[in-house]
């Protein structure tokens, strides 16, 4: 199997974007594995410090193994917003394919020295880092009633990037740009400042040199417009993490299956349910970063 590097160096050249799919249970793992079989697509499969303290570090690794072997699909795992060195150290010792480690909220001196120290126990494992710079707000699992608002402070600032990757050499680069986590209640997220992505774009081009991130990535795709993501995978964006809308397509169609079918104990009868409605938004989404048949 091809490594990581691969695949995001096919999907710049190419012009589509990975996907990530979070998940916290063996039922999403598989409906999403199922579904990028078919489609043969590729899949990195994301898991936040609460996912997989849930799920277990190791447990998710024998299991993407597993399916790896199933399928013959090239299966990736991600620990999506590790918030510490220690526990970055973790998932990269039970065998994820990549770590990103998330300083946002820290300064971003302190943020260049941990994730200095995540790159340097990578060493010459074949495990990509992913950082980021400047903050990504709100959480993967809400649907806001009002108009969710971006302080200009908080969006990514082209020096503040290339200093970052210049100084940490981090392979990827986790970008604000009007993205956030969760969905408002109109189910369509404000436009993104592709203005400032291209910005990034060029003061990341202009750092070219040793240490360069050769990708970027965007979080808090749930509810994205669609032009608006074919327009980022047009400026770089090689990676998207989507969270939201597959945990709200599990839960709503569990919660109707259980009360259609109140006297159903028996979990195979009633999480296919669940399971179809993640494969939903997994094709949904394949379709608009064009990542079929790229496996
Ligand atoms: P959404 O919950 O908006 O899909 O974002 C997911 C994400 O970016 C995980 O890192």
């Amino acid at each position: 199997m091809k490594n990581l590097k691969y695949y995001f160096k096919k999907a710049q050249k190419e012009g589509w974007a990975m996907p990530q799919f979070n998940f916290s249970d063996f039922s999403q793992m598989k409906a999403i594995v199922e579904k990028c079989a078919e489609l043969k697509s590729p899949v990195i499969l994301g898991t936040s410090e609460g996912e997989s303290k849930f799920f277990g570090l190791e447990e998710a690794v024998a299991l993407r193994d597993v399916l790896r072997k199933k399928t013959g699909l090239p299966i990736f795992l991600n620990l999506d917003h590790g918030k510490s060195f220690e526990y970055s150290k973790m998932a990269i010792d039970a065998g994820y394919d990549m770590v990103h480690f998330d300083g946002s909220k820290l300064p971003l001196p302190k943020n260049i020295e941990i994730t200095k120290k995540v790159k340097k126990y990578v060493g010459w494992k074949d495990v990509l880092v992913e950082g980021e710079v400047g903050r990504i707000g709100t959480d993967s699992s809400k649907i806001y009633s009002e108009k969710f608002e971006i302080k200009e402070d908080d969006l990514t600032k082209p020096g503040h990037a290339k200093e970052y990757i210049k100084k940490t050499g981090v392979n990827l680069l986790a970008v604000s740009i009007g993205n956030f986590h969760g969905i408002e209640v109109s189910g369509i997220d404000p436009n993104l400042r592709l203005d400032l992505l291209a910005k990034i774009q060029e003061a990341l081009r202009r750092a070219q040199g040793k240490n360069s991130a050769e990708f970027l990535v965007l979080h808090g795709g749930s509810g994205t417009q669609d032009d608006d993501i074919k327009e980022a995978i047009k400026l770089g964006i090689v990676k998207i993490n989507i969270n939201t809308e597959l945990r709200s397509a599990f839960s709503e169609n569990l919660r109707r299956a259980l009360a259609e079918n109140p006297e159903e104990a028996i979990p195979y009868k009633f999480l296919p349910l669940a399971q179809e409605a993640v494969t939903k938004v997994v094709e949904r989404k394949i379709g608009i970063f064009g990542s079929a048949n790229k496996a």
